[in-house]
């Protein structure tokens, strides 16, 4: 039976409990293992699963740029696998990076199957992750996390077995649910860039 789940915000004395909750993943090289002054600094990124007032799950969003985002430190714990909750965390993630006004989302993840289900599609390994401009960009980011995304070589022991996803977001459509409540339009007119990488990215569905 699917447990009753509550997916919310995080806070800060959720932290701790999360950086618990991340280490046996960390050290089996599934998550990158973050600071807890990290931790803290990202705490609005993150949001986290309860069942009777226990986090089972936490996920969180890090926006890259002005389409991008990047779902990364979604884990679920053993006990509740296979429940939904890892579905209800990505949900929501997907759904707060459409109020972001993002149109992309992107994934280094081991979970292929789980990405995939939820619409996502496997990157190439020769296939950029964005425009050659916005990856000049990127790589000015100081986040660890962006480094693995790009595969940088002093980051690669890190990424190997991992496979980089990708999901263009698209906004409900009229009439469906509703966004949450006092949460901003998503933008649905994409700029020329977007509309090529959208382009892109479907023809990588179509060979996938
Ligand atoms: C990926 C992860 C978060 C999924 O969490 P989860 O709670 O098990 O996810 P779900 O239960 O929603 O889905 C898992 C499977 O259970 C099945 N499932 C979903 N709801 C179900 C339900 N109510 N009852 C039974 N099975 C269900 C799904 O079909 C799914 O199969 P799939 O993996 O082939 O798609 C979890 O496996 C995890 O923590 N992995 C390690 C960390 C990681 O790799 N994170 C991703 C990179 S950031």
């Amino acid at each position: 039976m699917t447990p009753d789940v509550l997916c919310r915000p995080a806070t800060v004395s959720d932290m701790r409990k999360i950086a618990q909750l991340m280490q046996p993943l960390v050290d089996q090289n599934i998550l990158l293992g973050k600071e807890m002054v990290v931790l803290y600094e990202s705490v609005q990124q993150f949001i986290v699963a309860e069942i009777d007032g226990e986090i089972v799950g936490y996920g969180a969003l890090h926006v890259m740029w002005e389409h991008m985002g990047e779902v990364r430190t979604l884990g679920v714990i053993d006990r509740v696998r296979g429940k939904g909750v890892g579905h209800r965390l990505l949900t929501a993630l997907e759904q707060h990076a459409l109020r972001l006004g993002l149109s992309q989302l992107v994934s280094l993840t081991f979970e292929v199957e789980f990405f995939r289900r939820h619409g996502w599609r496997i990157l190439p390994d020769a296939a950029p992750v964005v425009a050659a401009d916005v990856y000049a960009e990127l790589l000015r980011s100081p986040d660890e996390g962006i480094a693995e995304m790009l595969d940088l070589a002093h980051v690669k022991p890190n990424t190997l077995g991992n496979t980089r996803m990708l999901k263009t977001l698209r906004p409900a459509a009229a009439g469906s649910a509703p966004a949450a409540a006092g949460a901003a339009p998503a933008a649905v007119a994409g700029s020329t860039r977007e509309n090529a990488e959208r382009a892109r990215d479907e023809r990588l569905g179509d060979e996938d």
